[in-house]
């Protein structure tokens, strides 16, 4: 039988199967729910900065949901009953309710309200801290300042904390890998490729901008599949990845490409707790199917780095593909 553990940003988890940071799991009910369901471990949804500024009186009258879309949702669905006090009282909880890792997660853009608010996150019994950092640039941003503003969030929370710290990015910069590496030079244990960011639509028979779909399709796996590849034992941290992993089988592409840990939330929402333990089976059969009695037997063997072509993987277009001629 297949051990399917794993450590994830010295955590150990059972399996590298992680519930992200969603409504899913926004109350003790739903973390309960899914570490019963196998869970290897669950991000918490986020607290997010303009809250905590909103309760400590630091916010402005008119702060800006609008620039986190997802804090729309926050403030509408789990605002209206948790604030920042509240959210320490989820961590306990939840930490005192499962057996598996309890991970924090807060959406912030700077890193000034962490002194206060950090040391509280530890203390209520976090096992580690997800920071997702999402920056929505202006055009007249300098790209260099937006990165070094990730850097310093990163630099500045590492000073204050010694949970296990992950960072969830988008997956648009310049040069992901370059910023990746930063941020775990900066004192990441981990990143998480990558958020998957609000989405804006248009609805033609209204003219008026809508939301988008709200949760990912299958194809969206690609670009996380691509940069784990790239990055897998080329950053000094650990990998999850996220978007798109829908299936055991897309779990494992993810983990022969060099992550550390999965993590799931579309398939959950739509299939229901009970897909977490249909993917860490199909693992299982995976890794029996291929003689792997452990993870770390197979675990980025289709990295970028353990490759014999490596330059096949920075190919941005395939010459074959887009002719019909090699
Ligand atoms: C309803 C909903 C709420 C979400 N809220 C958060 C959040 O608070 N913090 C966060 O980091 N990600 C949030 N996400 C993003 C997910 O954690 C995840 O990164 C994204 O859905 C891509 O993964 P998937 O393809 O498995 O769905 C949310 C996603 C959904 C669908």
């Amino acid at each position: 039988m297949a051990n399917t553990a794993v450590t994830y940003m010295g955590l150990q988890l059972a399996n590298p199967i992680i519930v992200s940071s969603s409504s899913l799991t926004q109350d003790v009910d739903g973390v309960v729910k899914l570490a019963d369901a196998g869970a290897g471990a669950v991000v918490l949804k986020s607290l997010f900065e303009e809250q905590i500024e909103y309760d400590t009186g630091q916010a402005a009258d008119d702060v800006d949901f609008g620039s986190h879309p997802e804090a729309a949702d926050y403030i509408t669905e789990m605002g209206k009953h948790l604030g920042p006090a509240g959210y320490l009282d989820l961590i306990k909880e939840a930490r005192d309710s499962v057996d598996i890792p309890v991970i924090a997660s807060v959406n912030c853009t700077s890193p000034r309200w962490w002194l206060t608010y950090g040391r509280q996150i530890e203390q209520a019994g976090a096992d580690g801290l997800e920071l997702n950092i999402a920056i929505m640039p202006q055009v007249d941003d300098d790209p260099r300042d937006l990165e070094r503003r990730y850097v310093r969030i990163v630099r500045d929370v590492r000073a204050e904390t010694d949970l296990p710290l992950a960072v969830k990015i988008g997956p648009v910069f310049t040069n992901t890998g370059q910023m990746a590496s930063a941020l775990a030079d900066a004192g990441a244990d981990a990143i998480v490729l990558f958020n998957r960011f609000y989405q804006l639509d248009i609805d033609t028979a209204r003219a008026q901008i809508s939301p988008g779909v709200q949760f990912s399709a299958s194809e969206e796996i690609a670009i996380p599949l691509r940069w784990v590849s790239l990055l897998a034992n080329a950053i000094d941290c650990d990998i999850a990845a996220s978007t798109g992993v829908h299936t055991g089988d897309d779990a494992v592409k993810m983990l022969l490409a060099g992550a550390n840990a999965v993590q799931v939330c579309t398939t959950v929402y739509r299939n229901g707790p009970e897909q977490i333990a249909r993917i860490v089976a199909e693992i299982s059969h995976w890794m029996d199917a291929h003689d792997h009695a452990e993870i770390d037997g197979f675990r980025g063997a289709l990295s970028q780095s353990q490759s014999k072509a490596p330059e096949r993987y920075e190919r941005l277009q395939y010459i074959k593909a887009l002719t019909g001629r090699s």
